[in-house]
């Protein structure tokens, strides 16, 4: 039996370790060895790497897509989507979704992961129907999460649906690396047993159970796995490259991966985390082991947020009472997956209540349109008490969302004019305006202080 291998070092890994901040110019001269590494895929775009760019590296994501591919012909390139809210937090209309799968693939991407926060296949119909269409891989994907209406049922009925959509693979993404061995032995069994697809396994090493759960993934016939050369694994990042590698040829699998190549990878990124290391920008706490959000069932991530918030606030002795009032508050919206931008807004909420000494006296703006059904479907019920108080004789939305948008370029064009380039340039402004304009002006102030001249040929 043969495993694969996708390298998360260049989108997760950094993302999960020092927030997305690695220049192209730093990854550059390692890029022809990844191609070499006998990887299935290189996550190398998408998720946080997109916006990365424009507000901090004044790098244009397009163009750093399109040297990664000049400079890895032989490896699949993959990239993170969000469905309809590609790689932001609100939903775009078909026609952006659509371009924006387009151009992606054009620029370079073979394998695009679509995944809905909710898990409502509504919000990622457009984006996987395009990226066949493209004839690029469109990977299917399920959050994981654990709560009273989330079972081995509800999981393989999503993997079926999803499997009916046209995807070519499956995807179970456990981002707060929650999913311990024997549930996702049991997860990747069924979804086998009842789909003829390939099933990909994605995890985070965050409460240490990583590399097990993802041994075990692979007993149970999980094709594919997700892990980081290891100098850029462990703690929020994804279980090592390496050592599953090791793990997995001692247990009889085939796997393509050249060692030599690996330790030259993993050479190259040392000195990277060093600096990183030195500079703060990588803080040894996401690379420690937090076992607490095994107890609350809620991410490391998020708990870090509420014990920043409370104590911004000089509120750190209410973290207990918070901690008990976010799973109530996940009930009340139907049980949420615990992944952006639902923890934000579950973890906000649950510590507005405690604060304010009555549930729902202040309710955020998000909490509302989710509850709205903005956001799409919930996974479970909305507590009818809470919806009536917030909506009022107000209508919910019960349609896919994005059915209520108007088409999207043809005013974004109108408006950029000339100061764009390309469609991508378009794309990048609709989906980060702020910082795309930001980068524009950067980019034609750079124009400005570049003359050309053409040399004349004498011969
Ligand atoms: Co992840």
């Amino acid at each position: 039996m043969k495993v694969n291998f996708t390298e998360t070092v260049l989108r997760d890994a950094n993302q999960s370790l020092i927030a997305t901040r690695m220049p192209f110019e730093d990854f550059a001269p390692i890029l022809e060895k990844l191609d070499k590494a006998g990887y299935y895929s290189l996550e190398c775009w998408g998720g946080a790497t997109f916006d990365s760019c424009l507000r901090y590296l004044n790098e244009d994501p397009w163009e750093r897509l399109r040297k990664i591919r000049a400079a890895c012909p032989n490896t699949k390139l993959q990239m993170l989507l969000r469905g309809q809210n590609l790689l932001g937090y609100k939903h775009y209309p078909d026609d952006v979704v659509r371009m924006f799968v387009r151009k992606s693939v054009e620029n370079g991407i073979d394998i695009i992961r679509i995944f809905d926060a909710l898990n409502d296949l509504r919000n990622i119909e457009v984006a996987v129907d395009e990226t066949i269409k493209c004839g690029a891989h469109a990977s299917g994907t399920i959050c994981y999460t654990i709560s009273p209406i989330h079972n081995l049922d509800s999981y393989v009925k999503l993997a079926k649906d999803l499997e009916a959509m046209g995807v070519q693979s499956i995807c179970i993404k456990d981002m707060a690396g929650i999913m311990d061995p024997q549930e996702a032995y049991d997860l990747v069994k069924a979804i086998k047993e009842n789909v003829s697809l390939p099933v990909v396994v994605h995890t985070h090493s965050t409460t240490g159970l990583g590399p097990i759960t993802l041994q075990k993934a692979v007993e149970a016939g999980a094709d594919v796995i997700d892990t980081a050369i290891s100098s850029f694994s462990g703690g929020t990042s994804q279980p090592p490259t390496e050592t599953l590698a090791y793990i997995l040829a001692k247990e009889g699998y085939e796997v393509s991966l050249d060692t030599d190549v690996l330790k030259e990878i993993n050479d190259f990124f040392k000195p990277i985390r060093a600096k990183a290391l030195e500079s703060g920008l990588l803080n040894p706490v996401v690379m420690a082991t937090e076992t607490d959000a095994l107890n609350y069932q809620i991410p490391g991530g998020m708990l870090s947020n509420l014990v920043a918030q409370l104590t911004a606030q000089n509120k750190l002795d209410k973290l207990d009472e918070v901690l008990a009032e976010t799973p109530r508050v996940r009930e009340d919206l139907g049980y949420p997956p615990l992944v952006t931008p639902m923890s934000q807004m579950v973890g906000v909420q649950a510590t507005a209540n405690v604060l304010a000494g009555e549930r729902y006296k202040n309710v955020s703006k998000e909490v509302r349109n989710y509850i709205k059904g903005e956001y799409g479907r919930a996974p479970g019920k909305i507590n009818e008490e809470l919806a009536k108080k917030i909506l009022g004789d107000e209508e919910p939305v019960t349609c896919r969302y994005a059915d209520l948008l108007e088409p999207g370029i043809p005013a974004a064009k109108e408006y950029l004019g000339d100061r764009a380039t390309c469609d991508e340039d378009v794309l990048s402004y609709i989906a980060f305006p702020a910082q795309t304009e930001a980068f524009f002006d950067k980019r034609d102030e750079k124009k400005k202080n570049t003359f050309s001249y053409t040399i004349k040929k004498i011969d």
